[in-house]
């Protein structure tokens, strides 16, 4: 039935643009901002090869998961929910985990805009010269007078959330993907560039031992609960953001290949954000568990002693606040799309409606910080890894394996039954196992 179909939103030109708009959904502030924070919090090595083993045993399979879900049901992920559990003539509860993923997408995407709204005003202060020759004290006070005024980030979040709709209300395809294609190279090129001043501060090998070399004794449950919540937040899984993308996805593309070589480059992105920032944390003598502060206090040290900074922290802002456009879009075209799927609403007006609510939320995040850590750890450390476990037994215990098989159609029985292994027992048993240890079931 559902092998002909096609989603009523439209569908992707090509293999490429697919990739691009799934890499351009990973790649954003999870990687840049986020990683760097939460790995200077959580002490370094060891939370970062915890990080890794769950983007690789996790993560991936449950990306195959969604993106086949999204790809056979063809719909917002609560209408392929329905489609698909209907197929395998399965429980009606299962259709809830579309609705939680709609509403992680809504509370991240609040204060998602906030902190993007900090990079816009970062664009502005690049501009006007604010880093040129500045040190790390001046470079402080930057960012606290910025937090010290909500009119500023009221002003720029506000202008993130109109630029993010103007891109979702027209249909993501077409603008998404033109400006994911010199996106992700350029931010790619300025990362490597920062890496070379990082090597120049003196403090390089010392930024590296901290990113890769590891010291369990620095990890709690809930680190290793953090961890794995970043894994699914990086990646964008556990919400339908994904599902959604392959429900615009042609028939003839594999699945299994192409979740690979996304998480492959958001993780390169992440780790190149690492050890861009680390060595000038150390050479410095910054704290490396500054907090969500943490690229904002350190990056534009770089670019206010690097000869040409001027112009490198105007690009490399101005390619942050991209990748976080690219990403944000993802965030809210579940609850886009099922607003046109079941009213009578074009996008334009849904898009409207869902980008007020969203915006009306993130003033939460603007005037209190312990708003923005409680919606943090309710989403990314509960929701997302929920909604993943959810999926994961949904493709691999509940859709049926006929079903699946020919919507992955890899080309070998080994690769399908390693797939199956994971996502069946594998990530359910790790994200539950997280789960049971942060309760303190194992004392
Ligand atoms: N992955 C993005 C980042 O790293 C954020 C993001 C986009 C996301 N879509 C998502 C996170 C869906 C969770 C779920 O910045």
């Amino acid at each position: 039935m559902t092998d002909t179909k096609k989603s009523i939103h439209g569908e992707w030109s090509s293999r490429f643009a697919f990739i691009l708009a799934a890499t351009g959904s990973a790649v954003g502030l999870g990687n840049i901002w986020k990683f760097p924070y939460i790995t200077g919090e959580n002490g370094g090595g060891a939370f970062v090869i915890i990080y890794l083993l769950c983007v690789a045993v996790i993560g991936i399979p449950i990306m195959i998961a969604e993106i086949m879900m999204g790809r056979r049901g063809r719909q917002c992920p609560i209408n392929t929910l329905e489609t698909l559990t209907e197929e395998a003539g399965a429980n009606k509860n299962w259709h809830s985990l579309g609705w939680l993923g709609v509403i992680a997408g809504f509370l991240i995407l609040s204060y998602y805009s906030v902190i993007a709204g900090w990079a816009m005003a970062y664009v502005v202060k690049a501009f006007t010269g604010s880093f040129s020759g500045e040190g790390a004290a001046q470079i402080k006070t930057l960012f606290s007078d910025l937090q010290a005024s909500p009119g500023q980030q009221i002003f720029w979040h506000t202008t993130f959330m109109f630029a993010t709709m103007s891109v979702v209300a027209p249909g993501v395809q077409g603008g998404l993907e033109k400006a994911v294609r010199f996106l992700m190279p350029g931010l790619f090129v300025l990362l490597m560039l920062l890496v070379a001043y990082a090597m120049t501060t003196g403090a390089y090998m010392q930024g590296l031992a901290f990113l890769f070399k590891p010291d369990f004794s620095e990890i709690t449950g809930d680190s290793v609960l953090t961890a794995m919540g970043h894994a699914f937040f990086t990646l964008s899984l556990g919400m339908g953001a994904i599902m959604v993308y392959g429900s615009y996805l042609p028939k003839d593309i594999s699945i299994a290949k192409t979740s690979i070589l996304i998480a492959c480059a958001d993780t390169l992105v992440a780790l190149l954000a690492g050890i861009a920032i680390f060595p000038i944390v150390f050479a410095y003598g910054l704290e490396a568990s500054a907090g969500p502060g943490l690229i904002f206090q350190t990056l534009p040290i770089a670019f206010g002693n690097m000869t040409g900074g001027w112009l490198f922290g105007v690009l490399f802002f101005v390619l942050l606040v991209f990748a976080a456009i690219s990403s944000a879009i993802s965030l809210i075209e579940p609850a886009v799309a099922w607003v046109v799927e079941n009213y009578n609403v074009d996008r334009k007006k849904a898009s409207i409606y869902m980008g007020l609510a969203t915006w009306f939320l993130g003033l939460g995040t603007v005037f209190s910080e312990s708003f923005f850590e409680k919606i943090d750890y309710l989403t990314a450390n509960l929701m997302l890894p929920l909604g993943g476990l959810c999926i994961a037994l949904f493709a691999g215990r509940v859709m049926l394996q006929k079903h699946t098989q020919a919507e992955l159609a890899l080309d070998n029985e080994t690769e399908y039954a390693v797939w199956k292994f994971l996502v069946s027992y594998i990530a359910p048993a790790a994200v539950f196992l997280v789960f049971l240890h942060v309760l303190g079931v194992f004392g």
